[in-house]
């Protein structure tokens, strides 16, 4: 049983599975006020005028979350505007860090408003519109807090290690050929590369769990032979069941009852890439068991990656809006993103023999997609495998990643992913990353290789990009030097990344802190929001502006300073404060922290090729301990930890 954290139910809702641990119910709801509201509850805490508000995962704007409106409501939705105020995921965890430090989980399945100091209201205002589980975590700091919180939502889904490879994809490779092209273009290009994803073009008429046979006569052969080569295949998977008699998983899905039933008690039809298709009931055990079990025809052509898409759900129409497309505009209240928000209403999921409205449970739709896959591969697969999904809700940290979903080739949203990392850290999706490069919109070299420098850090390193833009992949570009240089340099520091990793998911901490976290009695580091610790050795402080020849670095002690140039790391001393520093293109600087280490590797061309146990350790301490393991068992433990020692 966890002291430190206490429940609180306001209203029934059904199980989300985001708390894993046992938590004891308190008496009365501490630090808010809580008024019932509709179907709902409304929730409001003053703030002071220095607090910091974290959290919130997958959301728009800083890391702290004050000045904002944020609704957890999962939606699909390309603009990702600083104002936006619902993307993929729902992630309804925030740390108030001030006078009084805590944190507070608001678990429900329903659509919750988080307004944190919006307009300048000097609160905290969460409205739950359904029935919701307040979880309030006490801690000495906001990092403390985050820790408990960690350890009670359970531990972080564990990738291999070839998942902290380089990946490539690009929504419009269709057949063997073009893949074949790309992993040849980055061997070319002397550039490392672990992974190629096949996005939807590779299925027959885009249903899931087919491959078009035109397309790749011999997908086992052909995994096969990728893999010799060091590449793995990462086929995406939807979340729509194509309506397609004669599809087995179709077939069996109507036979057995096992989509969600429109309003009328016949299964929901909603348009998706493949055109009308149902949604499999994922909230049902038995659903997930079937859903999970139709990855076999994958795995045994020996694919171990997958991702999962349009799981919130995304609908572009249904049997209830179709032919309403003209009203889509940014003005319909009805429209958002992709979707008519009316539909999230036009069906239902069976609960426990209950049929419950989706609305009711919208938020956690992605999560159970994501569930019903990890158990169907942890069946199917002997070791670890590569799973991100789009849409999520905490807890489905434990069985995948998410990637951020469609960004946009632009500078604003390089920004965004260095802010959203820690966020999401907090609520447990250690294993994410952002589209390097950008999704939709055109791709500048410059943009690219600065992203790239920032993404060389994330767990999940994929340059993904929509159809229609510039062709993306570093091969393509002028000057491919400077590629080559940051991607060689995330294979020269997976020793330290995968080890900072596992043990930061071990132990129930993050991977990616905010400054404040390393340093919390440095008033100016509790404002920093464009560096970065990563794992307890480096602080990153990505350029993150067009045109700069370098950027302005806050150091809130003395570090030693590491630039990457390609061939060498260069290391001098820095004195703590603030400092102009030049970065070219194609070179990376970050630091490592006082008192601690870094293990650097050899060169190599894909994950296959790395020793992470033949490293050199740079920085001025002494000891670092580096968790190692063969980068697939599930065996893990906190016993793979080996110290090395800085000699003399
Ligand atoms: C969605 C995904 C994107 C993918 C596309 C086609 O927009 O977010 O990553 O490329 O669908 O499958």
């Amino acid at each position: 049983m966890i002291t430190t954290i206490k429940k609180y139910s306001f209203g029934a809702h059904a199980p989300t599975g985001a708390v894993t641990a046992q938590v004891e119910e308190g008496d009365t709801l501490p630090y808010f006020s809580a008024q019932s509201e509709g179907r709902g509850t409304r929730f409001r805490c003053p703030l002071e005028k220095d607090d910091i508000v974290y959290g919130l995962g997958e959301t728009m704007r800083g890391i702290d979350k004050r000045g904002g409106r944020y609704v957890s409501f999962n939606t699909d939705n390309p603009h990702h505007k600083q104002d936006m105020p619902s993307l993929y995921g729902s992630h309804n965890f925030i740390v108030v860090d001030g006078k009084k430090t805590f944190g507070a989980f608001f678990d429900t399945p329903a659509r919750a408003v988080f307004e944190i100091d919006y307009g300048g209201s000097g609160e905290v205002n969460v409205l739950c519109e359904r029935g919701v589980t307040v979880y309030i975590v006490e801690g000495e700091s906001a990092h403390a807090v985050v820790r408990r919180f960690l350890r009670a939502v359970g531990r972080s889904y564990l990738p291999p290690l070839w998942a902290f490879g380089f990946g490539q994809s690009r929504w419009g490779y269709k057949d063997e050929r073009d893949i074949r092209r790309i992993a040849r273009g980055y061997a070319k290009a002397g550039m490392p590369l672990d992974y190629i994803c096949m996005d939807i073009d590779y299925m027959d008429r885009y249903i899931d769990f087919t491959v078009n046979k035109k397309r790749f006569p011999d997908l086992k052969a052909f995994v096969s032979e990728m893999k010799g080569k060091g590449v793995r295949l990462v086929p995406i998977v939807d979340a729509g069941i194509k309506v397609e008699p004669g599809d087995p998983v179709y077939e069996e899905g109507v036979q057995k009852g096992y989509f969600c039933k429109n309003i009328e008690g016949k299964d929901f039809c909603a348009a998706v890439w493949p055109g009308m298709t149902h949604f499999p009931d994922f909230l049902r055990p038995e659903v997930r068991a079937w859903f999970g079990r139709q990855y076999k025809v994958y795995t045994d052509a020996g694919i171990e990656g997958f991702w999962n898409d349009m799981n919130e759900p995304a609908i572009f129409y249904s049997e209830y809006t179709k032919g309403k497309t003209g009203e889509r505009s940014e003005g319909d209240p009805l429209y958002r993103g992709n979707t008519f928000l009316s539909d999230y209403r036009n069906f239902c999921h069976n609960i426990e023999g209950k049929e419950v409205n989706h609305w009711e449970v919208h938020n956690i739709f992605g999560a159970n997609m994501t569930r019903a896959s990890a158990e169907g591969l942890d069946a199917l697969l002997g070791g670890r495998y590569l799973l991100f999904s789009r849409s999520s809700y905490i807890g489905a940290h434990r069985y995948g990643g998410i990637w951020t979903g469609d960004n946009s080739s632009c500078w604003d949203h390089l920004r965004q992913n260095v802010r959203q990392m820690p966020s999401l850290n907090m609520c447990g999706f250690l294993y994410s990353g952002a589209d390097t490069g950008g999704f939709g919109g055109n791709a500048s070299r410059e943009l690219l290789l600065r992203w790239l420098a920032f993404s060389a850090f994330t767990p999940l390193f994929r340059d993904h990009a929509s159809k229609g833009t510039r062709p993306q992949e570093c091969f393509r570009f002028r000057g491919k030097k400077d590629f080559r240089s940051i991607l060689s340099l995330r294979y020269r520091l997976l020793p330290y990344i995968y080890s900072e990793f596992m043990k930061a998911a071990l132990s129930f901490d993050m991977y990616m802190q905010p400054l404040a976290f390393g340093y919390p009695q440095d008033s100016r580091a509790r404002r920093v929001e464009d560096e970065l610790l990563v794992g307890g050795s480096l602080l990153i402080a990505p350029v993150l502006e067009k045109g700069a020849k370098g950027r302005l670095v806050y150091l809130p002690e003395a570090m030693t300073e590491v630039r990457w140039d390609g061939a060498s790391f260069r290391t001098r001393q820095a004195a703590a404060g603030e400092h102009f520093v030049k970065v070219p293109l194609g070179e990376v600087v970050f630091y490592i922290r006082k008192g601690k280490l870094l293990p650097v590797g050899g060169a190599a061309m894909h994950t296959g090729e790395c020793d992470l146990s033949a490293v050199t350790l740079l920085g001025d301490g002494e000891e670092y301990e580096q968790y190692l393991d063969d980068g697939l068992t599930r065996s893990v433990s906190e016993g793979n930890i080996r110290l090395l020692r800085r000699l003399g």
